[in-house]
């Protein structure tokens, strides 16, 4: 943490190559907003809150980023030397002398804390008034090309629409991250002229400008140039989201986290998983996700905003969202928990079940092909194969409430609301209206009849 560090993120253009209706800061890698992980590494290395520069969807940027940053608006995008130049302001108040500048992009999010570290060093080691940090890519493209002289010194900076074809084809290229002390900053940007290609004030052209001036500009190589990739288009959004992707999962096996095939799972970076648990290939887990010790989580299980306590069992194709799982649970295959389904300890959801604002108590098992929504079950219910609970009235939503240790037949049809008393037994097939008293056993099907010899005759008729 460095307390003389003030840390401006340029985040005012929309990204057109986008070719979306959302600012490029805004979507989402790994379940996060590009502009967070920007956020995340400019709190890692200055106390104070950055000062983001905005102008495109700049109410939306606002919501999202709330106090995590202070805003300076730039009306036109009139180039990145301009943008900088609508912070000054903030650094400036109070003075501003002594005070070092970090630049950051919004769209830039893969970046380590250790490189901006590095070039923090490097830039108070040289004494420097910029360092800006670089990489080397075998396709430069439309980045700015770093000029070097004989000796290897940087001596200027060239955007590609202004390069000449030798130009071009220098491999490093500037990664759009700069260390400036601020005297050197302000000033020389508010004598920039747009005397380019695109008509533009560059803050590239201050490398050249203090560099003349006889202060020390220096570079520092990135050695992972994946470090200052930008999400320009859907392509760079999908490579970033693949970077954080291994991250997180790299993190999560140093964490004592199994994966059978690390390649194929999807989980965000928000999510937590305990050591020793297991995870199959082809496995989502998305949002507030947290997952215990010592579980399994089989293939095709999708979790969203779910809690999983330890030792618990997901099988094939389980999909939650908005759920609690207890320890020692198993669900699936093929289970559906939809927001609200709570399941207590040891509780087992068998496959094709699904449940919706419905709490299961300790021990309590609905093994088989069942509708369980707006219910409260009490501790070792055994609901039976192809039980529902009948909700809704096509109005209103009701209640069902079944009460510890209650048997329901396999076949059964609650209409809510309804409730079971503790230990009563609902014969197979029963469809209950009215509640049952606790002990009791509650039976409404039609009662059996036996027509002696009717299949014989009807087989004997078809004959003739
Ligand atoms: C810039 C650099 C280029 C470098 C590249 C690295 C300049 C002139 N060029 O090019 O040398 O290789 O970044 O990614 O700086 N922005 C504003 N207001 C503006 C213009 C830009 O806020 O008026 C913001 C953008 O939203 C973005 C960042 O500044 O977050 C960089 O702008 P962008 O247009 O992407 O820069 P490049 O042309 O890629
Ligand atoms: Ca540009």
């Amino acid at each position: 943490m460095n307390e003389n560090l003030e840390v401006i993120i340029l985040a005012a253009g929309l990204g057109t190559r986008m070719k979306s209706a959302t600012i490029k800061i805004l979507h989402r890698a790994a379940g996060r907003p590009i502009i967070d992980y920007v956020l995340d590494l400019a709190g890692d290395l200055s106390p104070a809150p950055p000062v983001m520069v905005i102008g495109y969807q700049r109410e939306a940027v606002q919501k999202c980023v709330g106090n995590r940053a202070r805003f300076a608006m730039q009306e036109q995008q009139l180039g990145t030397g301009h943008a900088v130049l609508q912070a000054a302001s903030f650094v400036e108040e109070g003075g501003g002398a002594g005070k070092r500048v970090l630049i950051l992009s919004g769209d830039v999010p893969l970046t380590k804390p250790e490189t901006l570290r590095s070039l923090l060093d490097e830039h108070t080691r040289a004494g420097n008034a910029l360092t800006l940090l670089t990489m080397r890519l075998a396709d430069p493209a439309m980045y700015g090309r770093i000029v070097r002289d004989e000796s290897g010194a940087v001596i200027r900076i060239v955007e590609a629409k202004d390069a000449s074809d030798e130009e071009k084809r220098i491999d490093e290229v500037n990664a759009g991250i700069y260390v400036f002390e601020a005297e050197h900053l302000f000033d020389n940007l508010r004598n920039l002229s747009p005397e380019n290609a695109q008509k533009e004030y560059y803050l590239t052209d201050l490398l050249a400008i203090i560099r003349d001036a006889g202060h020390r500009v220096g570079a520092v190589v990135a050695n992972d140039p994946v470090e200052a990739l930008g999400v320009n288009s859907r392509a760079d959004l999908a490579q970033v989201e693949t970077e954080i992707q291994r991250r997180v999962v790299a993190k999560l096996m140093s964490e004592g986290v199994t994966f059978r095939n690390p390649n194929t799972v999807v989980i965000d970076s928000t999510v937590t998983i305990g050591a020793d648990t297991v995870v199959y290939p082809f496995v989502t887990l998305e949002g507030m996700t947290r997952i215990g010790e010592e579980c399994v989580i089989e293939p095709g299980v999708h979790l969203i905003n779910v809690t999983v306590g330890d030792d618990v069992h997901l099988k094939t194709g389980t999909v939650a969202e908005d759920a609690i799982i207890e320890e020692e649970a198993a669900v699936g295959p093929y289970a559906h928990l939809r927001p609200g389904s709570q399941l207590g300890r040891r509780v087992k959801i068998g496959n094709f079940v699904e449940t919706k604002k419905a709490v299961f108590g300790e021990g309590a098992k609905a093994s088989h092909l069942s509708y369980i929504g707006d219910a409260e079950i009490g501790a070792d219910v055994n609901i039976g194969a192809g039980t529902i609970t009948c909700n809704y009235d096509g109005v209103h939503k009701h209640k069902t409430i079944i009460e510890d240790g209650v048997f329901i037949g396999s076949d059964s049809q609650l209409v809510a609301p309804v409730r079971i008393g503790r230990g009563a037994y609902v014969g197979a097939g029963s469809t209950i209206t009215k509640d049952v008293p606790a002990d009791a056993l509650a039976l409404s099907r039609a009662p059996q009849r036996i027509v002696d010899g009717w299949a014989a005759r009807k087989r004997e008729s078809r004959k003739r």
